[in-house]
Protein backbone atom coordinates (compact mmCIF):
# COMPACT_ATOMS: atom_id res chain seq x y z
CA UNK A 1 0.00 0.00 0.00
CA UNK A 2 1.40 3.47 -1.20
CA UNK A 3 0.34 6.46 0.02
CA UNK A 4 -1.05 9.39 -2.34
CA UNK A 5 -1.43 13.02 -1.73
CA UNK A 6 -4.32 14.93 -3.40
CA UNK A 7 -3.70 18.46 -3.29
CA UNK A 8 -6.10 21.51 -3.65
CA UNK A 9 -5.52 25.08 -3.93
CA UNK A 10 -7.25 28.35 -3.56
CA UNK A 11 -11.11 28.57 -3.22
CA UNK A 12 -11.56 25.04 -3.72
CA UNK A 13 -13.11 24.99 -0.35
CA UNK A 14 -15.98 26.64 -2.00
CA UNK A 15 -16.64 23.81 -4.39
CA UNK A 16 -20.34 23.50 -4.94
CA UNK A 17 -21.16 26.87 -4.19
CA UNK A 18 -18.52 29.04 -6.16
CA UNK A 19 -19.53 29.58 -9.89
CA UNK A 20 -21.24 25.98 -10.00
CA UNK A 21 -22.01 26.53 -13.96
CA UNK A 22 -18.34 26.49 -13.86
CA UNK A 23 -17.50 23.89 -11.70
CA UNK A 24 -20.65 22.01 -10.90
CA UNK A 25 -22.57 21.33 -7.56
CA UNK A 26 -20.18 18.39 -5.77
CA UNK A 27 -18.14 19.91 -2.98
CA UNK A 28 -14.61 19.04 -2.43
CA UNK A 29 -16.13 16.92 0.67
CA UNK A 30 -17.97 14.67 -1.90
CA UNK A 31 -14.35 14.99 -3.63
CA UNK A 32 -12.79 13.53 -0.90
CA UNK A 33 -15.35 10.71 0.32
CA UNK A 34 -14.61 9.67 -3.67
CA UNK A 35 -11.23 9.77 -3.90
CA UNK A 36 -11.30 7.93 -0.53
CA UNK A 37 -13.32 4.82 -1.91
CA UNK A 38 -11.31 4.79 -4.89
CA UNK A 39 -8.24 4.80 -3.07
CA UNK A 40 -9.35 1.76 -0.87
CA UNK A 41 -10.34 -0.09 -3.69
CA UNK A 42 -6.55 0.32 -5.47
CA UNK A 43 -5.22 -0.62 -2.19
CA UNK A 44 -3.83 2.90 -1.49
CA UNK A 45 -4.06 5.85 1.21
CA UNK A 46 -4.69 9.47 0.57
CA UNK A 47 -3.68 12.66 1.94
CA UNK A 48 -6.14 14.92 1.35
CA UNK A 49 -5.53 18.61 1.67
CA UNK A 50 -6.61 21.77 0.51
CA UNK A 51 -5.72 25.32 1.09
CA UNK A 52 -5.44 28.95 0.23
CA UNK A 53 -2.44 29.67 1.45
CA UNK A 54 0.84 28.64 -1.37
CA UNK A 55 3.04 28.08 1.72
CA UNK A 56 1.09 25.10 2.98
CA UNK A 57 1.11 23.62 0.03
CA UNK A 58 4.58 23.45 -0.64
CA UNK A 59 5.08 22.31 2.68
CA UNK A 60 2.58 19.28 1.80
CA UNK A 61 4.82 18.54 -1.23
CA UNK A 62 7.96 18.29 1.20
CA UNK A 63 5.71 15.96 3.51
CA UNK A 64 4.90 13.72 -0.20
CA UNK A 65 9.36 13.76 -0.60
CA UNK A 66 9.06 11.73 2.69
CA UNK A 67 6.10 9.57 2.44
CA UNK A 68 4.41 10.08 -0.55
CA UNK A 69 4.72 7.46 -3.65
CA UNK A 70 2.45 9.89 -5.61
CA UNK A 71 0.82 13.39 -6.14
CA UNK A 72 -2.86 14.77 -7.53
CA UNK A 73 -2.53 18.24 -7.68
CA UNK A 74 -5.38 21.06 -8.58
CA UNK A 75 -2.80 24.20 -7.63
CA UNK A 76 -6.30 26.34 -8.68
CA UNK A 77 -5.52 29.80 -9.41
CA UNK A 78 -1.30 29.04 -8.60
CA UNK A 79 -1.31 26.75 -11.31
CA UNK A 80 -1.05 30.43 -13.07
CA UNK A 81 1.76 32.04 -10.95
CA UNK A 82 3.63 29.61 -9.26
CA UNK A 83 6.97 29.14 -9.75
CA UNK A 84 7.29 27.59 -6.31
CA UNK A 85 4.93 25.39 -6.05
CA UNK A 86 6.79 24.19 -9.51
CA UNK A 87 10.26 24.12 -7.56
CA UNK A 88 8.43 22.29 -5.09
CA UNK A 89 6.90 19.35 -7.36
CA UNK A 90 10.58 19.25 -9.28
CA UNK A 91 12.04 18.32 -5.80
CA UNK A 92 9.16 15.03 -5.80
CA UNK A 93 10.68 12.00 -7.33
CA UNK A 94 6.84 9.83 -7.52
CA UNK A 95 4.12 10.59 -10.21
CA UNK A 96 2.67 14.26 -10.52
CA UNK A 97 -0.84 14.81 -11.92
CA UNK A 98 -2.21 17.76 -12.60
CA UNK A 99 -5.83 18.29 -12.26
CA UNK A 100 -8.33 21.25 -13.66
CA UNK A 101 -12.19 20.68 -13.36
CA UNK A 102 -12.84 23.26 -15.59
CA UNK A 103 -11.18 23.19 -19.67
CA UNK A 104 -8.58 26.26 -18.29
CA UNK A 105 -7.94 26.08 -22.43
CA UNK A 106 -11.86 27.26 -23.11
CA UNK A 107 -10.97 30.07 -20.72
CA UNK A 108 -9.34 33.42 -20.24
CA UNK A 109 -5.97 33.68 -21.78
CA UNK A 110 -4.43 34.14 -18.52
CA UNK A 111 -5.91 30.56 -17.90
CA UNK A 112 -3.56 28.95 -20.45
CA UNK A 113 -0.35 28.87 -19.15
CA UNK A 114 0.53 26.29 -16.24
CA UNK A 115 3.97 26.35 -14.45
CA UNK A 116 3.12 22.95 -12.90
CA UNK A 117 2.29 21.89 -16.24
CA UNK A 118 6.15 21.89 -16.89
CA UNK A 119 6.34 18.88 -13.83
CA UNK A 120 3.32 17.18 -14.65
CA UNK A 121 3.61 13.68 -16.12
CA UNK A 122 -0.24 13.88 -17.55
CA UNK A 123 -2.72 16.90 -17.00
CA UNK A 124 -6.46 16.35 -16.93
CA UNK A 125 -8.95 19.64 -17.73
CA UNK A 126 -12.50 19.79 -18.43
CA UNK A 127 -13.83 16.78 -16.94
CA UNK A 128 -15.47 18.12 -13.87
CA UNK A 129 -14.66 16.89 -10.56
CA UNK A 130 -14.70 13.30 -11.90
CA UNK A 131 -10.87 14.51 -13.31
CA UNK A 132 -9.74 13.85 -9.76
CA UNK A 133 -10.63 9.71 -10.51
CA UNK A 134 -8.96 9.64 -13.17
CA UNK A 135 -5.85 11.25 -11.92
CA UNK A 136 -5.63 9.01 -9.32
CA UNK A 137 -6.56 6.02 -11.62
CA UNK A 138 -3.13 7.10 -13.45
CA UNK A 139 -0.70 7.71 -10.66
CA UNK A 140 -1.78 4.60 -8.89
CA UNK A 141 -0.89 3.22 -12.72
CA UNK A 142 1.97 4.54 -12.40
CA UNK A 143 3.13 3.91 -9.15
CA UNK A 144 2.87 -0.21 -10.01
CA UNK A 145 4.84 0.36 -13.21
CA UNK A 146 7.59 2.17 -11.60
CA UNK A 147 7.32 -1.20 -8.71
CA UNK A 148 7.91 -3.46 -11.51
CA UNK A 149 11.21 -1.86 -12.99
C1 LIG B 1 -9.12 25.44 -11.76
C2 LIG B 1 -8.87 26.39 -12.94
C3 LIG B 1 -8.07 27.60 -12.50
O1 LIG B 1 -7.83 28.47 -13.60
C4 LIG B 1 -8.83 28.36 -11.44
O2 LIG B 1 -8.05 29.44 -10.97
C5 LIG B 1 -9.31 27.51 -10.32
C6 LIG B 1 -9.77 26.15 -10.59
C7 LIG B 1 -10.04 24.26 -12.16
O3 LIG B 1 -10.11 23.31 -11.37
O4 LIG B 1 -10.71 24.31 -13.19
O5 LIG B 1 -9.42 27.97 -9.20
O6 LIG B 1 -7.88 24.88 -11.36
Amino acid sequence: MSLIYVLNGPNLNLLGKRQPHIYGHETLADVEADCRKLATELGHDIRFHQSNREYEIIDWIHEAREDGAGIVINPAAFTHTSLAILDALNTFEGPVIEIHISNVHKRESFRHHSFVSHRADGVICGLGTEGYQLGLRRVATLIKSAENK
